[in-house]
């Protein structure tokens, strides 16, 4: 975990440079797909639904509350490294910008969620790709870093023009991201997009729908107070943002970076005894269902890797011992983050997994992480403290554990695979962004003393977690979650009613 959590860091530290690289690179028309803009919000509807063209007008209703809740939280505070180390919730100044929502009915009772950076779409789409239609809601961030100087005069005006403390190089950003998401939402709307013309699209439209999952892309940007800040990604408070947009029965938090096999579409959710089954018990008996993660081995070479994870998810169910040769005999997978961090995923038992035709219920060891699915409702928010990769995770499924808010068990015929992360296509430009220095490495000054960022960050993590662990032992752990969530599980119509 901890060696994990330094790889992770390292490569989010030339984030902002290379989202620039990546951004400046790729020329995309702003504004097709199904999508709401929070400036457009102020417009007459009958403006809107000119430049809006939804088929249904409930998709259309559900994005529109869900930008007008989530900001109407919004503070222009942004805050600095120091300000987070000191323990202050950062999450407020986090906007949400734009939203596509599709007009596809899912298909499936489960809906996955995720967050992630925009040099990450690329595994969104796999993602997309691998759940065939299923719902996935993705909220994609963008750190904006503020000049610290005008704080006081850009919070004035941020009342009447929510743009207007942004400047002009924000602005391009956020329009030159819009437009990329914009494409991205277009080619799996449609896919084949990106391939063929657009008369062929428009005749195999139902077809090639049939491929890809319903995309709920939310795009928000945090403006930070410094590139320590803009770093340390909120993960959990990204995680809420992104379980906001999911209004099926079931729910399950998916890192971006996992696709999730042929089986859980083709096999389970489409079996609609089976999805009824779990739906009851999910609600009934609180289950909540664990799927095994697997990652590629890393000794094999880069080219093959993405090969190898799409054999991994095209294994049928009925053959996944095929699974353990890849693992024991070929060396082609190997349980996720074997290497790293055993602890993570070993309460999973592969070997038993292996073994089995039935759930059978997880062994709890402290570190474990594994990614479920279970009851919307009853999920447990992220506690939105935790920036960055530590301990994020593990104090959500300990409290789960801990407070028995699900009973986990290990759904025998579903598992995920981690995609290897693309360095080919930007190879060069990696190379170069990586020289630089992360703002996490700059020595700063904080109360008078000299501090490495990374350092102070690692401890504050660990006694946060410390902190949370501690008041679950004594039962009184409650997350702490942004307002701007609260508000939002309080107003919008999939949120705010119970279940029956
Ligand atoms: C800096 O000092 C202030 C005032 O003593 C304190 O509240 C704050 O927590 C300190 N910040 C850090 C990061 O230790
Ligand atoms: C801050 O605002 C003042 C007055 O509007 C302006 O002159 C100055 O250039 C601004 N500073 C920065 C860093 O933007
Ligand atoms: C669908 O699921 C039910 C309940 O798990 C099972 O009994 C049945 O065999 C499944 N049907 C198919 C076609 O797999
Ligand atoms: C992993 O799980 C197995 C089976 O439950 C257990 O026997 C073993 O002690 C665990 N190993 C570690 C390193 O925790």
């Amino acid at each position: 975990m901890i060696i994990m959590g330094y790889i992770r860091c390292n490569n989010r530290a030339f984030y902002s440079l290379l989202i620039r690289i990546v951004l400046c690179a790729v020329v995309l028309k702003e504004g097709s797909g199904n999508s709401l803009k929070e400036g457009s919000l102020r417009r007459g509807s009958q403006q809107m639904d000119d430049k809006i063209h939804f088929s249904s007008r409930d998709s259309n209703t559900a994005g529109h509350s869900l930008i007008s809740c989530f900001n109407s939280q919004h503070s222009s505070h942004h805050f600095s490294f120091e300000e987070f180390l000191a323990g202050q919730l950062t999450t407020r100044s986090i906007r949400m910008h734009r939203i596509w929502w599709s007009n596809r009915r899912a298909k499936y009772p489960l809906g996955l969620f995720t967050h992630l950076s925009i040099n990450r779409i690329h595994m969104l789409k796999a993602q997309c790709l691998s759940y065939p239609r299923g719902l996935v809601a993705a909220v994609v961030w963008i750190p904006l870093i503020m000049k610290a100087r005008n704080l006081t005069e850009a919070g004035e005006e941020q009342q009447t023009h929510p743009h207007k403390h942004l400047s002009p190089e924000h602005l391009d950003t956020l329009q030159t991201a819009s437009g990329v998401l914009s494409s991205l939402f277009r080619i799996i709307e449609l896919p084949g997009a990106d391939g063929i013309s657009d008369l062929d699209v428009a005749t195999k439209r139902d077809t090639a729908t049939s491929s890809s999952c319903t995309l709920r892309l939310m795009m928000v940007y945090e403006m930070v107070g410094d590139g320590q800040m803009s770093v340390l990604m909120p993960v959990n408070a990204l995680r809420n943002i992104a379980m906001l947009a999911v209004d099926t029965p079931l729910a399950s938090m998916v890192d971006v970076d996992l696709s999730v096999s042929w089986s859980l579409a083709g096999h389970v959710m489409s079996n609609k005894t089976r999805a009824a089954d779990l739906e009851l018990r999910a609600k009934r008996d609180r289950t909540g269902w664990v799927i095994p993660a697997w990652d590629v081995d890393k000794n094999i070479k880069f080219a093959w890797q993405n090969h190898v994870a799409d054999a991994t998810l095209a294994v049928r169910p009925e053959s996944k011992l095929m699974l353990q040769d890849m693992w024991l005999k070929r060396h082609e997978i190997m349980p996720f983050a074997y290497e790293r961090y055993k602890l993570g995923h070993n309460g999973t038992n592969y070997m038993r997994w292996f073994q089995s035709q039935a759930e059978y219920p997880v062994t709890f060891e402290e570190g474990y992480e594994p990614w479920f699915f279970g009851a919307r409702k009853y999920l447990p928010l992220y506690d939105a403290r935790f920036r960055g990769h530590y301990y994020d995770k593990i104090a959500n499924v300990r409290n789960i554990i801990r407070n028995k808010i699900l009973n986990l068990v290990v759904i025998p015929d579903v598992w995920f695979i981690h995609r290897p992360h693309a360095v080919s296509a930007q190879n060069n430009l990696y190379a170069q962004a990586t020289q630089r220095a992360s703002p996490m490495d700059q020595v700063v000054q904080i109360n008078g003393t000299s501090i490495e960022p990374r350092k102070a960050y690692l401890q504050f993590a660990l006694a946060l977690y410390n902190e949370v662990t501690y008041a679950m032992n004594e039962d009184r752990y409650i997350p702490v979650v942004q307002s701007s969530v609260r508000h939002c599980r309080q107003v919008l119509p999939w949120w705010k009613n119970d279940y029956h």
